[in-house]
């Protein structure tokens, strides 16, 4: 029997189906600002982990998206961009997600979400995509003020679900989560959905890397 924590946003949830709503208000820039708005998202993250200046992981967001409309000339009002923020909430979950789930469930492990997202963001989401039964709970970086790849954080995760670092796994599709992994001594495997993503050169490698969620139950013995 693994721990098994999941990522949320990029690994559980998909961030890029907020495009479809951001069509919905601007057409033609839509995907350069989905794509700034998230890059901003995770550096503002990064930044304010190191500036030990913490604001939740919805404030990085919204901070995001009014970074994403000054940089693509975007203009939104205030009410369309709190309605952007919320449609976050809406986000479905990856095909291969659900059926993966159960798989593990079934197989005895223990899930958890592990975000960055507040628990209680993190809660509406899962409950929103119809997966949140899979999971015994969800651990969220906001209760220690501070974001991944922070090693307090997988810290935490250990503290929280009581686990032995040999026997907790990460999933994540988050290159840098991966590496704040290996780096604080779990396992991880990189969910690499798209072929074309690449890790980032720093010498470290996952523990395994799936093409989808459905190959993660064999590889739970490495
Ligand atoms: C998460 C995002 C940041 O922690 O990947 O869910």
């Amino acid at each position: 029997m693994k721990t098994i924590a999941f990522d949320v946003y990029g690994t559980l949830i998909d961030p890029q189906d907020i495009i479809r709503e951001v069509e919905k208000l601007e057409s033609q820039k839509a995907e350069s600002l989905v794509d700034i708005w998230r890059s901003k998202q995770l550096e503002y993250t990064f930044r304010r982990g190191l500036m030990k200046l913490y604001v939740d992981f919805s404030q990085c967001t919204r901070e995001a998206l009014d970074y994403a409309c000054l940089q693509t000339r975007t203009n939104l009002t205030d009410t369309q961009k709190k309605q952007l923020v919320e449609a976050y909430q809406f986000l479905p979950a990856f095909p291969d997600v659900e059926k993966s789930l159960l798989e593990l469930k079934q197989a005895g492990h223990r899930l958890f979400a592990f975000s960055n997202g507040t628990k209680i963001g993190v809660e509406t989401v899962l409950k929103n995509a119809g997966i949140i039964n899979y999971f015994e709970g969800v651990v969220s970086a906001d209760s220690i003020q501070t974001f991944k790849p922070d090693p307090a954080v997988y810290q935490h995760l250990i503290g929280k679900t009581k686990s032995e670092h040999s026997q907790t796994w990460l999933v994540s599709g988050n290159s840098f989560d991966i590496i704040g992994a290996v780096n604080f001594g779990l396992k991880a495997a990189w969910v690499k959905r798209n072929p074309s993503v690449i890790l980032d050169p720093w010498g470290v490698e996952p523990t395994v890397i799936i093409s989808s969620l459905s190959e993660l139950n064999s590889c739970l013995g490495n």
